[in-house]
């Protein structure tokens, strides 16, 4: 059994990742607004960017790893206020990591997908990254900044669904609440991705931290789909009207950052290390449904239920 501290446990990550650690590890958990309703962990409530915060922190928890979820993930927001993105994204995670290696303990940082240009697919850790914007651009600096500082972190690269404390913060939450209020919505036909569900992210994460892993790896699903498709495979499985999603091109979305097209990567490399093959999307899609039927969103909104 290990101390674990999970940084934004009360985001979309953070929130699964810690009730799945919590079943086999001591689990600490710190979020800036969501009051964390829970005995499964220790959660506390702090703003990582407000001074002595980080060393506080770790000197009360004393983990053995901390995974790093925190982040400004809103990628238009980053777009905003890249002021604010490169505090959170960039130099937090670089104070965070000094410190973590400082104490004796490891990390595992969180990074995406998003870090290359799209322009090419099926991306490996060794392709140069190209990153299209500010959200982009501020992960990928955090990146550099962890593995700069520690060098026995891990870098996960990921893409995820799943079901949020919000209720608002995936995309299979945005097409299931649309869907299931009847609304019509627009789905991307040229924007391909490998999204893993949450839960199934946190067993890998925590296999990960088991065998003692470093450097840097893309944690996604083994199969990719395009946005559309998602939200169509969804609707199925939810027993929703498809229809209700008109295919278009992200192009026609008028968003203010530029996104990357094709954001397909390959987990061969943690497949070698890990032993373990991702699971492809209906399994995640069939699991994010189960946990539906089981009242699991209904469960996870408690966590920061005011
Ligand atoms: N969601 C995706 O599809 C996706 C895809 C690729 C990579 N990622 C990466 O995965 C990680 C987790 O993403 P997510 O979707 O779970 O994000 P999220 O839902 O936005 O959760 C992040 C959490 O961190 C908290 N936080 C932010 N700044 C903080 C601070 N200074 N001190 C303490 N807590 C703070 C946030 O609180 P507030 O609500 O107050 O801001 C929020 O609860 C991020 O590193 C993200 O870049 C996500």
């Amino acid at each position: 059994m290990m101390r674990i501290l999970i940084t934004g446990t009360g985001g979309l990550l953070g929130s699964n990742l810690a009730l799945e650690a919590a079943s086999r590890h001591t689990v600490f958990g710190v979020d800036r607004s969501c009051p964390q309703k829970t005995t499964a962990f220790t959660p506390m409530v702090a703003d990582l960017l407000d001074p002595g915060v980080v060393e506080r922190i770790l000197d009360d928890t004393q983990p053995d790893w901390v995974i790093h979820c925190a982040a400004q993930a809103n990628v238009d927001a980053c777009e905003h206020d890249p002021e604010n993105a490169r505090k959170l994204n960039t130099e937090l995670p670089r104070k965070l990591a000094h410190h973590v290696a400082r104490g004796g303990a490891r990390m595992l940082h969180v990074s995406t997908d998003a870090v290359f240009d799209g322009q090419k697919g099926e991306y490996g850790e060794e392709d140069p990254p190209n990153p299209l914007n500010i959200y982009a651009q501020t992960k990928l600096a955090g990146e550099y900044g962890v593995l700069e500082t520690s060098l026995d972190a891990i870098v996960a690269r990921i893409n995820i669904f799943g079901w949020s404390p919000s209720g608002r913060r995936s995309l299979a939450e945005f097409f299931y609440n649309n869907l299931e209020a009847g609304n019509p919505i627009k789905g991307f036909v040229d924007v391909l991705f490998c999204p893993l569900l949450v839960n199934d992210i946190a067993d890998l994460f925590l296999k990960m931290l088991d065998r003692g892993l470093s450097g840097l790896y893309h944690v996604v699903s083994s199969e990719s789909i395009s946005k559309y498709d998602f939200g169509v495979a969804i609707a199925r499985r939810f027993g929703y009207d498809p229809d209700l999603i008109t295919p278009v091109s992200v192009s026609q979305a008028g968003l203010k950052a530029i996104r990357s097209t094709n954001l397909t990567l390959r987990v061969d490399k943690l497949i070698h290390d890990l032993g373990v093959v991702p699971p492809g999307l209906s399994p995640g899609i069939d699991r994010f449904y189960t946990f539906y039927q089981q009242g699991y969103p209904q469960m996870i909104r408690t966590l920061c239920a005011e």
